[in-house]
């Protein structure tokens, strides 16, 4: 099993590229199943996740070329899809179940394997499933597998009891191969859903009002193939601004949406860090002004993401005063808080909330990545602690973040990968 080692580092340096997102084009590529001609998909990430996805596409029969040098993935579906996906995939990546909404529109049938909890909480699929059966498929889960069928689906108004970012993307994939009207109500305004409706329109589909809480779909007949190139990743930008931030410094991020990091600039800036909009990208120095508490509280989009909370926590354990974290999106998501005092952080959970007292001298410790951002916070607590860092588990990291090590090492990190 591999690790990260790492030392403490001076103050990043410099200018980073941020690549395409993880979570926009996981749901991009399922909906590739739908389109009758090739996609060309651009601007993609070399994840873990992605070679998850395409492996699916593949088992499913689909044709997918992988070409890393241009970040660009181009896939053709013949006209006989399977329409299982394993159990093998599914423990692999939770985004499996991006192949339901597709397959069901595509072929009538999908059959995924249920994905189970995982580190930060049960994650229930049931959102999902209600939309399907209000479109008109009958739903069984059986033997592990969640099963839904349909001869035709018919477009329906579908209210979610809560904005979940994968259920809206399912049901409106699904959805714009419904006969009629599908109307998404207390929809997840994500940008990956825009990015998601966007590349379905350019196939022909036809949706209205994504980004917003209320997405309407006219279901068409059939979808072609289209070219799409997807939107920097978000939280990969919070990610490097935070590394700016926590060790001091002074990083330039490029390729990247100011819009879609609101709430991470305003915290950012509420700690004393200065972010500037510059042309060509945003300047985050952490070297201005002393860094002070400041309380958080996850919400869906436009709220705090949760996806930064782990990476927050990790900056807010290095700055002056005390800050109180709130996870409001995943009930289980303070598995690093452990983590993090191990290295010294101190933190106190209870419950949905967490203490952070800042400023405890950080040290260098044996930690474990639990999930994808818990892992990237470890790595950069570990950049402004005393002595080496090993954080073990980092496929986890792998999962999400493109070249991670080597953009953190261009910045000035003092990171190693070592095979165990
Ligand atoms: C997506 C993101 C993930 C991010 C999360 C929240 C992808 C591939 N992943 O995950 O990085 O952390 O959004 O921003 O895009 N829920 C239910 N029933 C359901 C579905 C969800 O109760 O059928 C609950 C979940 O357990 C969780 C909350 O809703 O507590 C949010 O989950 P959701 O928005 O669905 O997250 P994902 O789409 O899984």
């Amino acid at each position: 099993m591999a690790k990260f080692i790492v030392e403490q580092s001076g103050p990043l340096r410099g200018e980073v590229d941020v690549s395409g997102s993880k979570n926009a084009v996981l749901p991009i590529l399922a909906a590739t199943l739908m389109a009758e001609g090739k996609c060309e998909i651009y601007d993609v990430p070399n994840l873990r996740d992605v070679d998850v996805m395409c492996r699916i596409l593949r088992s499913m029969g689909a044709s997918v070329e992988e070409d890393w040098e241009t970040h660009t993935i181009t896939t053709e579906i013949g006209s006989v899809l399977a329409d299982e996906v394993p159990y093998e995939l599914v423990k692999r990546m939770r985004a499996s179940i991006f192949a339901m909404g597709p397959l069901l529109a595509r072929t009538g049938k999908a059959r995924i394997a249920l994905p189970g909890g995982c580190s930060i909480g049960d994650r229930p699929i049931d959102l999902h499933n209600k939309g399907m059966r209000s479109l008109g498929a009958r739903v069984t889960t059986d033997l592990g597998m969640v099963e839904v069928e349909a001869e035709k689906l018919q477009g329906s108004l579908i209210y979610l009891d809560f904005p979940s970012v994968g259920a809206t993307e399912n049901i409106m994939m699904a959805a714009t191969m419904a006969e009629g009207l599908t109307t998404i109500e207390n929809a997840a305004e994500e940008p990956e859903i825009v990015d998601l409706a966007n590349f379905l329109n350019k196939m022909g589909a036809r949706i209205k009002g994504a980004g917003t809480d209320t997405i309407r779909i006219e279901g068409v007949e059939k979808l072609r193939g289209a070219r799409h190139t997807v939107i920097p990743d978000r939280i990969e930008t919070g990610t490097f601004m935070v590394a700016a931030a926590i060790t001091r410094g002074d990083v330039l991020i490029r390729n990247c949406v100011p819009d879609h990091v609101k709430p991470v600039i305003a915290k950012l800036m509420e700690c004393g860090v200065t972010v500037n909009d510059e042309v060509e990208g945003l300047r985050v120095r952490g070297d201005i002004r002393k860094l002070v508490a400041t309380d958080i509280k996850t919400m869906p989009y436009p709220g705090f993401p949760t996806d930064m909370q782990a990476l927050f926590m990790a900056l807010l354990s290095t700055v002056d005063g005390a800050s109180t974290v709130i996870e409001t999106v995943f009930e289980n998501r303070f598995m690093h808080a452990a983590e993090l005092s191990r290295m010294g952080a101190n933190i106190k959970v209870n419950g949905r909330t967490a203490i952070v007292p800042g400023k405890n001298p950080l040290v260098g410790a044996q930690v474990i990545s639990t999930d994808l951002r818990a892992g990237a916070a470890l790595v950069l607590a570990g950049l402004m602690a005393k002595g080496t860092t090993e954080i073990s588990e980092i496929y986890h990291i792998e999962r999400g973040y493109d070249s991670f090590m080597e953009k953190l090492v261009s910045l000035g990190a003092n990171i190693r990968r070592c095979e165990d």
